[in-house]
């Protein structure tokens, strides 16, 4: 096979997703551009400081210091390859926003040398690249698949994951062209020490990271839902989830919670929801998902009133303390938390919020977990942090007088919890 002269790499979006592979570029012997819209990123990492809580990066960062790091889109005309890792958000309609994709097509368009490879990792619908990309690099006057080069490889990436990261996680990739998919393959495997899988066309690349996204959202919908009848039933539904799994074939454990945060599964779905009803499909089952797991916030503040009710407490004016803020264990991501529609939802009733998160302790109210239990009467955990697993029990909940807790991750020794007369325990669906 023809091997390609690949040799610097410029990654635009240096966040997430961007900076764990451009250090793994980097310590793979590339010489790596990062490039990134946010000057304060920058001159962060300039510094030298690693803003990420990623086992990966805590042990690479340092070892290898990209080549550049710059805000000047001019830097990057001389990389071999254009990592494209930006955000793909939604709008307050929960419509997609390709902005931050298009912004960097049309930057590296504008500053890229002829015959280098463009690789968009963002997740992005079936379609983007075909519809949105490619027709940015032809307004620059390239030809796709002679003079330039576009490939989707959708990253898969799972931040806090002690075990898969950005040298193991097997990818798909996806091209225009054979030469394109050749050079990409030719990258990735130079990286990645897991399987790198061409797809036969790139909108299949595309679909591949939307589906996996939307099976992740449309399994947790069916647990929540699940979770929700067995509180009518009196079911513990952890148990019967754990009792389902010893299946060792076609069953596969998602547990209910208080709600579906981060960048992607919330997000994802979306996308593929807007691009098909313009195609003409209507996704009514996914649609169910969505608004199922978007419900979970308001369902959890719901337990929340029924353990006060039993307390005969009223929501109003009532402390409640909030642990958790951001979207997922031991990291610091606030993107699309299900904790701040908790507290807004909380706000509405008129309780008191006090919050505390050790991962976030600027956005906290308090300082510590005992500060926030001494002031709370009923406590809300939105997050399964360790801190909180490792902290939390019914003698330390009496000690400080909490009337109502409501296990929002199903985190807490359900047993234990119940038997203490002084508080009232809910889980989700437990
Ligand atoms: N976070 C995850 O767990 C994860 C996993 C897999 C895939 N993804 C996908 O990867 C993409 C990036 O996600 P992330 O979590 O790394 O986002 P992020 O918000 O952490 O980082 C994106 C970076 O891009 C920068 N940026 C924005 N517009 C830019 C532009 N025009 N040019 C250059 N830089 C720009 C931002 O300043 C930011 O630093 C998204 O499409 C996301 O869906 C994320």
């Amino acid at each position: 096979m023809a091997q390609f002269d690949l040799k610097t790499v410029s990654v635009l979006g240096l966040g997430y997703v961007g900076l764990p592979l451009a250090v793994r570029a980097q310590e793979r012997g590339y010489s790596v551009i990062g490039f990134d819209v946010d000057k304060e990123k920058i001159a962060l990492l300039k510094k030298g400081q690693n803003p990420f809580k990623d086992d990966y990066l805590e042990k690479n960062f340092s070892l290898f210091p990209l080549t550049t790091l710059t805000t000047d889109p001019a830097d990057i005309k001389d990389a071999d390859i254009h990592i494209i890792a930006v955000p793909t958000p939604v709008d307050a309609m929960r419509h997609p926003d390709l902005g931050p994709v298009i912004g960097a097509s049309e930057m590296v368009a504008a500053n890229t040398k002829k015959g280098a490879l463009v690789i968009l990792e963002s997740t992005v619908n079936p379609y983007v690249s075909e519809e949105v990309v490619k027709p940015i690099f032809e307004k620059h006057g390239f030809t796709v698949g002679k003079d330039i080069f576009i490939s989707h490889c959708p990253e898969r990436i799972n931040p806090g994951d002690p075990k898969w990261n950005v040298t193991n996680i097997p990818r798909v990739v996806g091209s225009f062209d054979g030469t394109g998919l050749a050079m990409s393959l030719q990258f990735y495997s130079s990286i990645v020490d897991a399987e790198i899988r061409p797809m036969k066309h790139i909108r299949e690349a595309e679909a591949v990271k939307i589906m996996e996204n939307s099976f992740r959202n449309v399994n947790i919908a069916f647990v929540n839902e699940i979770a929700r009848s067995f509180d009518r039933l009196g079911i513990d539904v952890k148990d019967v989830i754990d009792g389902a799994a010893t299946k060792p074939f076609a069953f596969m454990a998602h547990y209910p919670s208080c709600g579906v945060g981060g960048h992607c599964i919330p997000v994802d779905p979306h996308y593929l929801v807007e691009r098909a009803k313009e195609s003409g499909f209507n996704h009514d089952f996914l649609k169910l998902a969505i608004k199922t797991n978007d419900e979970m916030p308001a369902y959890t503040v719901e337990r929340l009133q029924d353990a006060l009710n039993e307390m005969e407490m009223p929501m109003k004016n009532t402390v409640i303390g909030v642990l958790g803020l951001s979207y997922k264990a031991n990291v610091a991501d606030l993107r699309e938390s299900p904790a701040l529609d908790i507290i807004e939802e909380l706000k509405e009733h008129k309780s008191i919020v006090e919050t505390f998160d050790p991962h976030l302790p600027e956005k906290s109210s308090v300082k510590s977990i005992e500060e926030l239990l001494e002031k709370s009467d009923a406590i809300v955990i939105a997050t399964n942090h360790r801190e909180f697993i490792e902290t939390l029990t019914p003698e330390l909940m009496k000690k400080h007088g909490i009337k109502a807790i409501v296990d929002g991750k199903n985190c807490l020794d359900r047993d234990a919890f119940v038997k203490e007369p002084s508080f009232v325990y809910r889980g989700i669906g437990r």
